[in-house]
């Protein structure tokens, strides 16, 4: 039974691009050679290309000291005047930068010219306060435009940024902060969520007492206009000290490898790591994803990227991408569902969103809900639509094309993580045939490589584990602080190339396709078998919404696999008399082949999120090895556990 993804592999569904498409496309073929003939100097080309060098560089890449790489190294810029003054400077001032919407309906439209009007004056307040370049600012926001402003006028005076997601409790707040000794945190009183008030300062208020802290300040944004505890000397309104500061500000230019933002992701084991990004090649590869594969044409499009700023997502096509590439863009500051279910296609609609970015497990959310919501609305102005974070699986792939994407719209699958700062993987809209549930291709300049363990590369129709073999503009610099962790974590395994974690395969055409973190890999009875691909076969199943599978210790056959299942809203009277985790179980079977057949089939009624959306395994596998459930601190909902827990006893 070697070949169990076979399921995803046979995929046959193929869609090539439409002749009007392509016609108009910003990508074409051509790309591909350019950055095979010559990969440094395509990357250098493009840099140049789309953005604005104070001090043109001289040198691509500098990869004497491997793992740490600098590029364009002997050039300078300045991110912000990139994102913002520039496009000014051409004569797009006009041009809207944020369509933003609170989830209470309240809006504002912030062209190019306002919003860089308000960071220049964001940047002379940050200087008022202290902070100077290379100090740690940390920004604790809900999704309003002053959270992009912040985030620039950091940029903009070569300080740096550390954004942590509003979801996050004090206690992780706390120790970000620390981490990065941070002298600054800009947050606000509260933001809407789910139809009501959530506090933030209070949050920084909780996480700020005890031990003595590098904070020197706290910028309150007055967003939610809830009360909040003032600490005088240390506490600011942000609009109180705006109206203070001179409105002009120069943008001075930095070198290509000044840090520019620190982001905390989950490693597999202890704390949070602090994954370090710099200036120049982070923004050159994010410009560059942003532009070729999502189809940007700045001038017409709408864009819309759903990820919260407190995501990498957020970072990359949120911030920093779209706003070098000068597009127009909405923002949304709620929860999808929120005051009703139609709420995203709503502001599609309401836009004419012709671009659309967002994660597998949102339009999984959506098919649960049914079609009728988003239905009411017209969705025909979309063109493009994007997909994030973790595999996708046909069904949901195939749903979000015709039912968002009224059947016409590429789907780019795009791969990538918070160490890899931008798109790695993906089709290019006009060029790709693309087939769903595969990520398909590295893009041009980027080269990857599935290799097994003893680091031999695989080739096609085999499975192993993904690497990227050359580094690449917006690759990590390292992790704050922990040189030791960064070659441990990603460049021990196999030398100077970049292990990702994540398992992949290719099939008989060479593309690739995404089997989940490794450490989501099951080994039953010496079998290779993935989470997603049996997840895959369990949501193709009428019955099943949702489902979670996960690798347990199993005496006989090292691991069994074990599912959960949510089962679909409009299927539960239909499902009452059968043994529907025997029906599951059998589909399992037919579809993969018998070794891939759950053990164990648990119908509950959620599954423990974080609040990013991704599925935390390991609770599951503590209840399917029936231990004590561990840490719920980052789920979303905390109660989750408990009631899945008061279903299987
Ligand atoms: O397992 C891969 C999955 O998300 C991981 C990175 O997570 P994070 O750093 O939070 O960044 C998410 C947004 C870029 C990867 O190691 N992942 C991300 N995109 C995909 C994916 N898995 C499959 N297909 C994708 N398109």
């Amino acid at each position: 039974m070697s070949n169990t993804i076979d399921n995803l592999l046979h995929e046959a569904r193929r869609f090539p691009p439409t002749e009007e498409f392509a016609a108009q496309a910003i990508a074409d073929a051509g790309l591909y050679e350019r950055a095979a003939a010559d990969r440094l100097g395509f990357w250098a080309d493009q840099s140049r290309e789309l953005l604005h060098w104070h001090t043109p560089f001289t040198r691509t890449l500098d990869w004497s000291e491997p793992p740490f790489a600098k590029w364009f190294d002997d050039g300078e810029l300045n991110v912000a005047f990139n994102c913002l003054d520039r496009h000014v400077l051409a004569g797009n001032g006009d041009r809207v930068a944020i369509h933003w919407e609170g989830e209470p309906g309240d809006t504002r439209t912030i062209t190019y010219a306002e919003l860089t009007a308000e960071v220049k004056k964001a940047a002379n307040l940050l200087t008022s306060l202290g902070i100077r370049a290379g100090d740690r600012v940390a920004i604790y926001l809900p999704m309003i435009p002053e959270a992009v402003v912040a985030m620039l006028a950091v940029a903009r005076i070569g300080a740096i940024h550390s954004v942590v997601f509003g979801g996050f409790s004090a206690e992780s707040l706390r120790s970000r902060i620390d981490d990065a000794e941070a002298k600054l945190v800009i947050t606000a009183d509260g933001g809407w969520r789910k139809g009501r008030v959530f506090p933030l300062k209070d949050a920084v208020d909780a996480a700020l007492t005890g031990d003595a802290t590098s904070v020197e300040h706290v910028l309150v944004v007055k967003r939610g206009e809830n009360e909040v505890a003032w600490t005088e000397g240390r506490d600011l309104w942000w609009h109180d000290e705006l109206a203070l500061v001179d409105a002009d500000h120069v943008a001075k230019a930095f070198p290509a490898e000044q840090p520019l933002f620190i982001l905390y992701t989950s490693g597999t084991t202890g704390k949070p790591k602090g994954i370090l990004h710099t200036s120049g090649g982070y923004l050159t590869q994010a410009a560059f994803t942003h532009k070729n594969v999502f189809d940007l044409h700045p001038e017409s499009d709408v864009y819309w990227c759903s990820a919260d700023v407190g995501w990498i997502t957020g970072h990359t096509y949120v911030v920093y991408g779209p706003l070098a590439n000068g597009a127009t863009q909405v923002m949304y500051e709620g929860t999808p569902e929120t005051p009703h279910p139609g709420r995203w296609w709503e502001l599609i609609e309401k836009y004419g969103v012709s671009i659309f970015y967002t994660a597998p497990t949102a339009i999984r959310s959506f098919m649960k809900l049914g079609r009728q919501h988003p239905q009411k609305f017209d969705l025909s102005s979309l063109r493009v639509l994007g997909s994030v974070g973790e595999p996708i699986n046909p069904e949901a792939w195939m749903w979000y094309r015709e039912v968002i994407g009224g059947d016409t719209t590429p789907i780019v699958d795009t791969w990538w993580q918070t160490e890899t700062g931008a798109i790695m993987i993906s089709g290019l809209p006009g060029v790709t045939t693309l087939k769903p549930g595969s990520a398909q291709v590295p893009l041009p300049g980027i080269s990857v490589d599935i290799l097994d363990e003893a680091g031999t590369p695989v080739g096609k129709d085999q499975g192993g584990l993904l690497v990227v073999t050359e580094p690449w503009p917006s690759m990590l610099r390292g992790i704050w602080g922990d040189p030791d962790r960064f070659r441990e974590t990603y460049w021990s395994k196999f030398g100077d190339k970049y292990f990702a974690g994540d398992g992949a395969r290719y099939d008989k055409d060479g593309d690739i396709w995404l089997l989940g973190r490794v450490d989501d890999v099951m080994n039953v009875s010496g079998h290779r078998l993935s989470t997603a691909e049996i997840e895959s076969a369990l949501v193709a199943h009428p019955f099943t919404a949702e489902a979670a599978v996960v690798g347990a210790a199993d005496e006989t056959t090292g691991q069994a696999v074990v599912a959960f299942v949510i089962i679909k809203q409009n299927q539960l009277e239909q499902t009452e008399a059968l043994d529907v985790a025997a029906e599951l179980r059998k589909h399992v079977a037919e579809q993969i082949g018998a070794i891939a057949r759950p053990r164990d089939i648990f119908i509950v009624s959620e599954l423990p999120k974080t609040r990013s959306g991704k599925i935390m395994r390991r609770l599951l596998r503590d209840v399917a090895e029936g231990r004590e459930v561990g840490d719920t601190t980052t789920l979303a909902d905390t109660a989750v556990m408990s009631s899945i827990q008061a279903k299987l006893s």
